[in-house]
């Protein structure tokens, strides 16, 4: 699905609690179906240029060849159905034979490379919380600090949390501007030396996330094609936990140079990192190893001393047992979660410290493998 999120519009209805989002007109738009095709438009791309005036006013375009009748139809079903939602005043229509340009798409197993972007990798995890975020983020600003080129995307729509990590305001003012085929490009935010993208750009951060799938794809894909990336050596992607809409999106859209997945030393981690391996072999793409986080506990107050929190050596025996590298271990260590709430992350603000040393050195093995890869 393609719709042109108007982002600017969307975010500027933040401070707007009587007009719908974007999210809710595409919500309610899903039930209703091509005649033709028997798919809900919403799914089949057919619902574009979705904008919500400050008067109320909603509008869009329908790509749609039905006979003027069932178009008709069409229209008025999809304007009483948005006209439900509150703060709505009215809804414009514009009917569009033929397809406007469209990010491509995936078509079957084939992919699409984005432009002047030489290495997309997944930082992936079965489960959730064992900090796939921080691995990522650090691991961008290890790689950008010894001179690469790097972006990261935030596909996480439940916890877009890469902003917070690198110190930057997702809820700023995003820039979008149309490029010569028409297409709305994203400009990425930039920090640390790194270029970002986040789902952060499109949600309210009070509100709970309700997409549906058809809406995440939409937004994934755009950020991966309507973005202005520039040329990247490396663009990171920060993935939701486990192995649903967003990594089959993902797998199916870029080519992907490999995956990285984070567990930590716990079974039950080891057990769902094991679930996210089968998914990429599946999907064909390789996994790049296995980076253990949270190995052991070392006290601020006494850094000799180790405790091994989640158990010990879990990373390594299921790196051995899956035939995967064991990329590094990061200790559990106060000054990363705080570096990371404060949006200076580890590898810059305790750069001596021993997860920093960790997450260089992973940064370092990863740029190795790709480097084998490519
Ligand atoms: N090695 C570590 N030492 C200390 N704190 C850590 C470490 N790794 C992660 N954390 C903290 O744990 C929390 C979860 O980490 P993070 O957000 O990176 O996990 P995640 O896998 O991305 O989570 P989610 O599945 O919700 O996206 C964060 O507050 C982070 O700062
Ligand atoms: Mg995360």
């Amino acid at each position: 699905m393609a719709i042109r999120l108007n982002i600017a519009n969307h975010t500027a209805n933040n401070s707007m609690p009587d007009l719908p989002d974007l999210n809710a007109v595409i919500k309610v738009l899903v039930p209703i179906s091509d005649p033709k095709l028997g798919k809900s438009l919403v799914e089949l791309d057919l619902i574009r240029d979705v904008t919500i005036k400050p008067s109320g006013v909603v509008s869009f375009t329908l790509l749609t060849d039905a006979e003027p009748a069932a178009r008709q139809t069409l229209i008025d079903r999809c304007k009483a159905t948005i006209k439900t939602l509150p703060g709505v005043t009215d809804v414009w229509v514009k009917v569009s034979e033929t397809a406007a340009p469209v990010p491509p798409k995936p078509s079957g197993a084939s992919t699409v490379s984005i432009e002047g972007v030489k290495h997309i990798i997944a930082i992936s995890s079965g489960k959730g919380g064992v900090g796939k975020t921080s691995v990522a983020v650090n691991v961008a600003v290890a790689l950008a600090e010894a001179g690469a080129k790097v972006g990261i995307l935030d596909a996480d729509i439940y916890g877009p949390n890469v902003p917070v990590m690198l110190g930057m305001d997702a809820f700023r003012d995003i820039k979008v501007t149309r490029n010569a085929n028409g297409l709305d490009i994203v400009e990425p935010a930039f920090n640390h030396g790194v270029k970002m993208i986040s789902m952060a750009f499109l949600i309210d951060k009070d509100q709970p996330v309700t997409w549906r799938g058809p809406m995440l794809n939409s937004a994934i894909r755009q950020f991966l094609y309507q973005a202005n990336w520039g040329e990247l050596d490396y663009l990171i992607v920060d993935m939701p936990p486990g192995t649903g809409d967003a990594q089959l999106t993902l797998t199916q859209s870029v080519p992907l140079v490999g995956a990285i997945i984070v567990t930590t030393p716990q079974t039950v981690s080891l057990l769902d990192a094991r679930k996210g391996l089968r998914m990429f072999q599946q999907m064909g793409v390789p996994v790049l190893g296995i980076v253990e986080n949270m190995s052991y506990f070392i006290p601020p107050d006494m850094p000799d001393k180790q405790y091994d929190i989640f158990g010990s050596g879990g990373g390594a025996k299921t790196a051995k047992e899956l035939d995967l590298p064991l990329l590094g271990c990061v200790p559990l260590e106060i000054s990363l979660r705080e570096g990371g709430d404060r949006g200076i992350p580890i590898v810059l603000g305790h750069p001596e410290s021993a997860s920093a040393v960790a997450l260089r050195s992973i940064a370092q093995s990863i740029a190795d493998k790709v480097a084998e890869l490519a």
